[in-house]
């Protein structure tokens, strides 16, 4: 398995701003459903610990050992953390690791998670979601909007969002390029750091499926999902062409696979 994350897992988290905004959001969504919380694709765990420190019973689930070994790290850290609310497993989101289980809410969080799936993965994943899911049960998808990549996202150098470790420097750069014909994202990523005068870099890669609301829509209609509502972000404002987000909202409906 080739793990796009291997070489910067231990800095991911200082690219994200602070996130507390986005756990209350989630932990809003899943309260309406229940305890049981899958956080799929659950990279270094920060939402699915802050999620288990209030209280849900939380499975999360990664393909990257890399992002895994992080949220390890996180787990053993957080002292006041009740260690029986979060549990992780390493997987992929099509052929869940999971058996006998029953969730009442999944979400696939972190701007572009769900888009690493190209379309086959995108529905085999729904579709072990459903088996997973308890039948009413909710599923929150966070994606890309696609009219703002078509304006932001240019070629650009920055610096963390977050203060890094003691002696680290980090800086990435990105080039992006949009393919809507495609429906791709391609984004090719620097990162260069400092580690006690000791330089490194790590570059990467990689193209993220851009969903357009009618189709994604159309794709969790045919795995067995209900009417789904689109939102333009945390505040569950009306999606727009502006919206920071692409966030879609639908229930498992009760009968079989269609
Ligand atoms: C942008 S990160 C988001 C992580 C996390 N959800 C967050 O909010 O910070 C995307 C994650 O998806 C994981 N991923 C990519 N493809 C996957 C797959 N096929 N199955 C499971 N996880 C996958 C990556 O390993 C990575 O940790």
């Amino acid at each position: 398995m080739n793990d796009l994350y291997a070489d910067w897992a231990w800095i991911y988290d200082t690219y994200y701003p602070d996130r507390t905004g986005e756990v209350c959001f989630w932990a809003g969504q899943a309260e309406r459903y229940g305890r049981r919380v899958l956080d799929l694709m659950c990279g270094t765990a920060e939402v699915s610990l802050e999620l288990a420190r209030r209280g849900y019973r939380v499975l999360g689930v990664d393909l990257s050992p890399a992002m895994l070994a992080v949220a390890g790290q996180r787990l053993a850290a957080a002292a006041d953390y009740p260690a029986r609310g979060l549990s992780l497993v390493q997987g992929e989101a099509c052929t869940l690791p999971v058996t006998g289980a029953a969730f009442d809410f999944v979400l696939v969080g972190g701007n572009g998670s769900f888009s690493h799936l190209d379309d086959d993965l995108a529905l085999a994943s729904l579709r072990e979601i459903w088996r997973l899911l308890r039948p009413g049960g909710g599923l929150g998808l966070e994606l890309m909007n696609p009219h703002l990549l078509k304006e932001v996202y240019p070629r650009r150098t920055f610096g963390p969002l977050r203060p890094t470790p003691p002696g680290v420097m980090v800086e990435k750069s990105v080039a992006n390029r949009y393919d809507p014909r495609a429906g791709l994202f391609h984004i090719e990523q620097v990162t260069r750091y400092e580690i006690d005068g000791q330089r490194g870099e790590t570059a990467e890669s990689f193209a993220l499926r851009v969903w357009q609301p009618d189709e994604i829509q159309a794709l969790l209609a045919g795995a067995g999902f209900g009417e789904s509502r689109l939102y333009g972000g945390y505040d569950l404002q009306p999606f727009d062409r502006w919206s920071s987000d692409l966030l879609v909202l639908a229930e498992r409906l009760p009968e079989p696979l269609p």
